[in-house]
């Protein structure tokens, strides 16, 4: 790249970036971008998104935002609990004439329901996107994600599966979106120097295909080892009442990127957030997701007001909800130490709460 010195505008690395993508996901384009965020922004104007559109509030704040950053008023759909994804019973009920599309989020990989979705949209002709940044390398029988819908958009973020610093593509089989996207993602331009359309920079640099490119190669080794990680948490998890691993669909690809636990406070009488400090106290970087939910964030709860009560599954989970560290930087014995620490934790669940309790009433009164 440096010694080319061709660091942005549709370089070599991207384009390579780009068909490799393609031809590893069997889509028709793949269209590399900035971050995933832009990419919904450009995608949910290429496909003429206004109005109302249906998505969970069970995601991160990025799927509404792009919404709302368009103008477009995000009505937040609650989830299936046992998937965690949009429920499209709820979808249909949240259809008025002001809606123009659903966008579906594969939320931790595992697919929403793609299925009972597409149908509904077709039916009641509304376009169809998902928000595909958990869904890298995963498969809905035997269909990779980013096949699905009008368009499906990545996240390349270094959060992400693949890790390209910053980074997102659009996949879509839509000729002619993806010539829009193509566009719009380029300020408009249409050659050297000819602009025919509305645009933004929706770019992705040089040095961030080139890092994609070089995460490619290591795929397969990311997924091994996060599937390592995974199983071993689901056998040292099982022993602890209270405590339940989320479960993925072995038969499908899968990428095993999150290991998600739902806390049931009735049976660890500690509350997440409890065990959460526990393991922030002893260096272990679990995170609460999608806290607080979308729509209890501030932009949201003003322009919604009480959309909580039409959404007490999401609100569940909002309490529920942690992921454990993984990755190929966790062994064996880091994930022995974490299952060991919440189980103490869980044995010892008065005296953790009075612990907590006397933290709490210390760091008020400081
Ligand atoms: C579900 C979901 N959607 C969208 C995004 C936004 O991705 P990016 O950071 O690439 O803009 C994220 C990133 O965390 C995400 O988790």
């Amino acid at each position: 790249m440096l010694d080319r010195r061709w660091l942005t505008n549709n370089g070599q690395y991207v384009q390579e970036f780009e068909r490799r993508i393609g031809a590893f996901l069997g889509v028709k384009h793949c269209i590399a971008m900035c971050n995933a965020t832009v990419a919904m922004e450009i995608t949910a104007r290429a496909l003429g998104l206004r109005e109302e559109v249906i998505v969970p509030s069970f995601t991160f704040i990025a799927t509404a935002h792009a919404l709302l950053w368009q103008g477009i008023a995000p009505v937040f759909c609650d989830v299936d609990p046992a998937t965690h994804n949009l429920d499209p019973a709820k979808v249909e009920a949240l259809i008025t004439p002001r809606t123009t599309a659903i966008v579906g989020v594969h939320v931790w990989g595992r697919p929403c329901a793609i299925e009972e979705l597409s149908e509904i949209a077709q039916r009641r002709g509304l376009k169809l996107l998902f928000d595909a940044a958990h869904g890298f390398a995963c498969s809905r029988n035997g269909r990779m994600i980013g096949n699905f819908g009008a368009a499906e958009v990545f996240s390349f973020h270094a959060t992400k599966f693949l890790n390209a610093f910053e980074g997102g593509a659009v996949t879509t089989n839509d000729d002619d979106l993806a010539a829009r996207v193509r566009l719009m993602k380029n300020f408009g331009f249409a050659g050297y120097d000819t602009v025919i359309d509305i645009g933004t920079n929706g770019k992705m640099s040089e040095v961030s295909a080139a890092m994609g490119l070089t995460e490619l190669e290591q795929m397969d080794e990311f997924v091994d080892a996060n599937r390592l990680n995974y199983r071993a948490y689901q056998q040292c998890l099982g022993h602890i009442p209270g405590l339940r691993c989320i479960a993925y669909n072995e038969q499908e690809r899968c990428n095993y990127q999150y290991v998600v636990i739902e806390v049931d406070d009735d049976q660890t009488r500690l509350a997440r957030d409890d065990l959460l400090q526990v393991l922030h106290a002893e260096n272990v970087f679990a995170r609460r997701y999608f806290y607080p939910g979308c729509h209890r964030t501030k932009p949201y709860r003003s322009i919604l007001p009480g959309v909580g009560r039409q959404l007490p599954h999401t609100e569940r989970l909002c309490e529920r909800v942690l992921t454990l560290p993984t990755g190929t930087s966790i062994q064996g014995t880091d994930i022995e130490r974490i299952c060991g620490i919440l189980q103490t934790a869980v044995e010892h669940g008065d005296e953790v709460r009075r612990c907590i309790a006397r933290r709490d009433v210390a760091g008020a009164t400081e």
